[in-house]
């Protein structure tokens, strides 16, 4: 598994190879397959009406988020979602004696297995606390890390409070319906500044910080994810409106030459959208119902409550597992699928335009409430105690269009 994350550039750092060399991930998942406790797949350990509510977290993502935390021995570390533990363990092995790791989980059975799974890997020095980590642990602040393993829609000023002068937070942070694994720099202004971005999919909080994001269940399986600051989505008509697929749009003659992979629809072009357009939409599946169809990763755009009901989807003109870049094409569905298809053309050549960015390009800034006005000119959404502004470097030259083909 280390190997196969070495490799393929997930672990870039001879601290977080060390870890999870040295730290059996077999150990936290007990009566899992030991096959599956070494793919790279986050293992499901606990369901709340059918939906995971515990899972240890997929290694790839694990380690991408040990790179983004810059752990370093002494440090002073605190993880919201204890889960399994394993994450824990890993990052008491980087921190190591002369540092600190607090570990939170609101539910009381996953402490209690973690201290378990942490006994038998031989990680004494975690100390693991059953309570709401929405509130931080005032006890044990400040911290020079603090790590969110599950998805918060909200900077909780708790955690900033808590976080020592020039601390990280890094935090799976939903954004108008797409979540991204964002570490910020705790500034002397006490402005939090990215250092790195990734997409990412987590479960999200329970108890007071609870998610505001929506994801809707589609009747038939399946779900839509839209903004919280969006107007909403009504389920039964996206569900009728799947039904109801119209001729696809081509992204005519130059954008056609413009070839994407599934990340540049999902981490790419879906970021852009959900950012740009309040009508975003994410389409999630289940295997089964309307939107299995689909071959997803699937953005789109969606008709608003109450309108003409219309979908447009984003999908990549090969099947993805055809291992093949390709041009997108844009699906229109229902009586308003045309013009919301135009309007996601658009979109895709505004993205272009700005140099196709990824995840990684974003540069956000979380500013007080009550601090200074923000810049103007970049994507500005409202949490609880603080404006999140989205921007981007400058780009020279949209990158070339050429004809699709492998690669
Ligand atoms: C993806 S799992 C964490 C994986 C874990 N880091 C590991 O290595 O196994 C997310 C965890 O967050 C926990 N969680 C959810 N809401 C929480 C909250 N408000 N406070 C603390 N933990 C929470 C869940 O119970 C779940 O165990």
């Amino acid at each position: 598994m280390v190997d196969a994350l070495v490799t393929g550039g997930r672990v870039l750092s001879p601290a977080v190879e060390d870890a999870l060399r040295a730290v059996p991930r077999h150990l936290f998942l007990p009566g899992v397959d030991v096959a599956d406790a070494y793919a790279d797949g986050a293992v499901p350990v606990q369901h709340v009406d059918g939906a995971a509510t515990s899972s240890a977290s997929q290694p790839s993502m694990v380690a991408i988020m040990l790179e983004q935390l810059a752990l370093r021995p002494g440090l002073r570390v605190l993880e919201i979602g204890a889960g399994t533990g394993w994450n824990a363990a890993l990052m008491a092995r980087m921190v190591g004696p002369a540092g600190h790791v607090t570990s939170v989980d609101i539910d009381p059975g996953l402490v209690a297995s973690a201290a378990v799974h942490l006994a038998a890997a031989g990680t004494g020095d975690v100390e693991l606390v059953c309570a709401d980590g929405a509130l931080g642990h005032p006890p044990g602040a400040p911290y020079d890390r603090i790590v969110l393993t599950v998805g918060s829609a909200d900077v909780r000023p708790e955690w900033v409070a808590q976080l020592a002068p020039a601390g990280r937070l890094l935090v799976p942070l939903g954004v108008r319906g797409s979540q991204l694994s964002i570490a910020f720099d705790l500034g002397p202004d006490g402005v939090l500044r990215s250092d790195s971005v990734r997409g990412c999919s987590f479960i999200r909080l329970r108890g007071i910080g609870a998610e505001r994001d929506a994801v809707v269940p589609l009747p038939g399986g399946g779900a839509v994810q839209v903004p919280a600051d969006g107007p909403g989505v009504d389920a039964e008509a996206v569900a009728t409106v799947l039904l109801d697929p119209r001729d696809p749009l081509t992204a005519g003659a130059a954008l056609g030459y413009l070839t994407l992979g599934p990340q540049d629809v999902w981490d790419g072009f879906g970021l852009w959208l959900a950012l740009t357009d309040l009508a975003a939409a994410r389409l999630l599946p289940t295997g089964s119902g309307p939107v299995a169809g689909l071959d997803l990763p699937v953005s789109a755009l969606v008709s608003p409550p109450g309108a003409e009901p219309g979908l447009a989807a984003a999908v990549l003109a090969e099947p993805r597992d055809s291992g093949v870049r390709t041009a997108l094409a844009v699906r229109p569905f229902g009586p308003a699928g045309h013009p919301l298809a135009v309007r996601l053309l658009g979109a895709l050549r505004a993205w272009w335009a700005a140099g196709c960015p990824g995840a990684p390009a974003w540069r956000i800034t979380v500013w007080p409430e009550d601090g200074s006005p923000p810049a103007p000119g970049v994507v500005t959404v409202r949490t609880s105690a603080h404006r999140l502004l989205l921007d981007l470097p400058p780009v020279a030259a949209a990158p070339e269009l050429r004809p699709p083909g492998p690669g």
